[in-house]
């Protein structure tokens, strides 16, 4: 694959600004927070797409939290189409036996994962287990995931940027965008 040095070039429209989605994250945060009013918060990150929203969603939310991170992965190489496997590359580092714990996503897109991970945690006897994702994309869903905190409901469109990558570029840019299908299918 070839990514433009300019990498807005790769990108056909703009999906979600990066003002808009602070202002979700705001949103989010506060919403969170009243949630958990006087409660204590462990939000587990499932790396690497989700880092910015982490990073930007921990400052949001007003209530004492600590974090962990988890990497697990379900797509393989530079695909656009998730494989079904999930594998644990990072493990948590960190008991959540009793706690509330609120598993923190980029993007729910088959659900596998989720679905997966929503397993591997409640055998972990977390005192409760919720989900925050920043993209909900329902269109190519094929587990039911009940999620709790929805940032964007999306269209079946590849989407980059703020996180999420192809062929683990495009993380860097501060917006989600549409990537340019010659980009991923090689014509044009
Ligand atoms: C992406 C995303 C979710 C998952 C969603 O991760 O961050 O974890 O895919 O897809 P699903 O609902 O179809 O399972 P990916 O495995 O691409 O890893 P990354 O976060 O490192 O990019």
């Amino acid at each position: 694959m070839t990514v433009q040095t300019d990498m807005t070039a790769d990108i056909g429209e703009i999906l979600l600004t990066e003002e808009e989605i602070a202002a979700k994250v705001a949103e989010l945060g506060s919403q969170i927070g009243a949630d958990y009013a006087d409660r204590r918060l462990t939000l587990v990150s499932v790396l690497k797409g989700s880092l910015p929203f982490m990073a930007d969603l921990m400052r949001a939310i007003p209530v004492p939290v600590r974090i962990d991170l988890m990497e697990v992965s379900s797509y393989g190489g530079t695909t656009t189409e998730s494989s079904g496997l999930v594998r644990i590359l990072k493990d948590l580092s960190a008991t959540i036996e009793g706690e509330e714990v609120l598993i923190v996503e980029d993007i729910i897109d088959t659900g596998l994962t989720l679905n997966y991970l929503v397993r591997y945690l409640r055998g972990k006897n977390p005192r409760s287990l919720r989900i925050c994702t920043l993209l909900d994309k329902p269109a190519r869903r094929l587990v039911d995931i009940p999620v709790d905190y929805v940032g964007f409901t999306i269209p079946d469109q590849f989407v980059v940027g703020y996180g999420l990558d192809y062929g683990e570029y495009y993380r860097n840019l501060r917006f989600v965008g549409v990537l340019r299908p010659e980009v991923y299918t090689g014509v044009g």
